[in-house]
């Protein structure tokens, strides 16, 4: 009797045991499944010059240890074979040291991820505008690594958007797109927004979506695009989101949010940090479509 017991209680230990590793298994397999999600949002305010725009996102690249260069080209493959006017990066290009843990057993080669990830992201075919904004990984090191990617990301295309805004014209009509810095460093709306017009039709990039806390009722923002949560990067019910590093888990874990003055999109990244895991939340490359 104490025998068949033990046996139980063995194969419920050893039927866990290998759960657990099964869900690690998953979810470093999908740590790489890119899912491209497709946003279709009609705006009465969109000039209609730009009625059809279409807008590229990611973010959180996280160029480290665990987010490799393969992996990297193949999203950029993706985005090169999609029909774009704008690509946009909300922040966190690069792993910062300020998350470290790891860093004891890893190569401690920080200019390495940034070469590699520039080289990457230089083989973005030409013709859309390519627009960055810094996220707390790209700030975190200090400025004048935040300048060298600056510099290295002008090389290869792309405007940095650091509290500014960009005026886009086509035809007779203008739209502006704004960029913070991030939100726990440098951040500035109302330097981002100082040059936009009272009435312009806005998109604002911003890594943090608490930005959205910032924007009050006399700002005209239309779209604001951020990333930073990873979409709780491994989802476990009731405790993902305890753990986020934002305000408001609930409304700002991923996707579409429908604000008064008009959306928030929060995009769920594509490299990982800490773990190299995904579940729940896989990574992705967002397909704005504007009318
Ligand atoms: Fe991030």
């Amino acid at each position: 009797m104490l025998g068949k017991q033990l046996s139980r209680r063995a194969f419920i230990r050893y039927g866990l045991r290998a759960a657990f590793l099964m869900l690690i298994g998953s979810g470093y397999g999908l740590r790489h499944s890119v899912k491209t999600e497709t946003i279709d949002l009609h705006f009465p305010t969109l000039p209609s010059s730009f009625h059809g725009l279409r807008i590229v996102q990611i973010s959180d690249l996280h160029a480290s240890f665990w987010v490799n260069r393969a992996y990297l080209s193949r999203v950029v493959a993706q985005i090169n074979a999609m029909a774009k006017d704008i690509v946009v990066i909300t922040g966190d290009i690069l792993t910062g040291s300020v998350n470290s843990f790891f860093k004891r057993w890893l190569p401690d080669d920080d200019d390495t991820y940034l070469s590699m990830v520039i080289d990457v992201l230089g083989q973005l075919h030409n013709g859309a505008t390519k627009l960055a904004v810094f996220g707390n990984h790209d700030q975190g090191d200090g400025s004048a690594k935040t300048q060298q990617l600056t510099d290295e990301l002008h090389r290869i295309g792309f405007k940095v958007l650091r509290n500014e805004s960009l005026a886009l014209t086509y035809g007779n009509s203008q739209i502006y797109i704004a960029g913070t810095d991030d939100l726990w460093y440098s951040c500035n709306l109302p330097k981002t927004l100082a040059n936009v017009p009272e009435k312009a039709f806005t998109i604002l990039l911003s890594h943090n979506p608490d930005i959205t806390t910032e924007i009050s009722k006399k700002m005209k923002i239309d779209l604001t695009l951020c990333g930073h949560t990873h979409g709780g990067q491994v989802m476990i019910p009731f405790i993902t989101g305890y753990l986020m590093p934002i305000d408001n888990p609930c409304r700002y874990m991923a996707g579409l949010v429908r604000e008064d003055y008009g959306y928030t999109y929060v995009n769920r990244g594509i490299g990982t940090l800490v773990f190299p895991m995904r579940l729940g939340a896989s990574p992705e490359i967002t397909s704005f479509h504007l009318t």
